[in-house]
């Protein structure tokens, strides 16, 4: 589950409540881009439990920052492969013996307020030859087929796929927040973090 604002993204948390565990064995995994993991463990953690899942094991790991390309880059690399590698060996390991997990999760509860980052996700129509594959990957819906340039800002909650996928890099974050957040940002991020494990 990636991290959004310290939370699990509340698209990803209304799919996953309708999910019904049945006391299946579960490893909450939260991927964070080397700011903060917040409250988002402990979240999937509970969201897990509350519907019955028996887990097992929880982590979180480290990849690129997806919105600050400067934050973590190349995450995850050999050393942290090798690590997660060792965690599910472990948490096989687990599975076999059996046992819940015990280690208690940092962060909060309540949980830190979800704050929408004030960035755009724009559309260079010069670029775009409405492929319409960003409608398609949207999981919010915020793309109107018919004019994908013209994004819902309110549903948006800029989790970085059609800029991801589009074959014409026409999308990308841009306005005076983001230009503006960019820099002190990424030295605030600089420092590494590292993995870490639970059982
Ligand atoms: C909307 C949004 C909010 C994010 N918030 C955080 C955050 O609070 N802390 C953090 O370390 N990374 C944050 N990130 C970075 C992602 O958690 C990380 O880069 C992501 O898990 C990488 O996976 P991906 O390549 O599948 O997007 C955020 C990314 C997005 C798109
Ligand atoms: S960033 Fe793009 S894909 Fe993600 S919610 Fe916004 S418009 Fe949709
Ligand atoms: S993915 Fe890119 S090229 Fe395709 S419709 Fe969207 S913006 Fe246009």
């Amino acid at each position: 589950m990636p991290v959004f604002a310290g939370r699990i993204p509340e698209t990803a948390r209304e799919r996953l409540s309708k999910l019904k565990g049945n006391n299946t064995k579960a490893i909450a995994v939260v991927n964070y881009g080397n700011a903060q993991v917040a409250d988002a463990l402990v979240e999937l953690v509970d969201i897990l439990q509350e519907n019955n899942f028996d887990v097992i094991a929880a982590a979180s790991t480290i990849s690129h920052h997806s919105i600050f390309d400067g934050v973590a880059i190349g995450r995850p690399d050999d050393e942290d492969i090798a690590k997660i590698n060792e965690f599910a060996q472990n948490a096989i390991e687990k599975i076999e013996n059996g046992g819940s997990l015990e280690s208690s999760i940092p962060g909060n509860r309540p949980y830190i307020d979800y704050k929408q980052l004030p960035f755009i996700v724009s559309c260079d129509v010069n670029k775009c030859v409405f492929c319409l594959e960003c409608v398609s990957v949207c999981p919010e819906k915020a793309i109107p087929d018919d004019d994908p340039a013209d994004v819902d800002l309110d549903l948006c909650s800029r989790c970085t796929s059609c800029i991801n996928i589009c074959p014409e890099n026409a999308r990308a974050f841009t306005g005076e927040a983001f230009k503006a957040k960019k820099p002190a940002f990424e030295s605030a991020n600089a420092e590494r973090k590292e993995p870490e494990f639970y059982f």
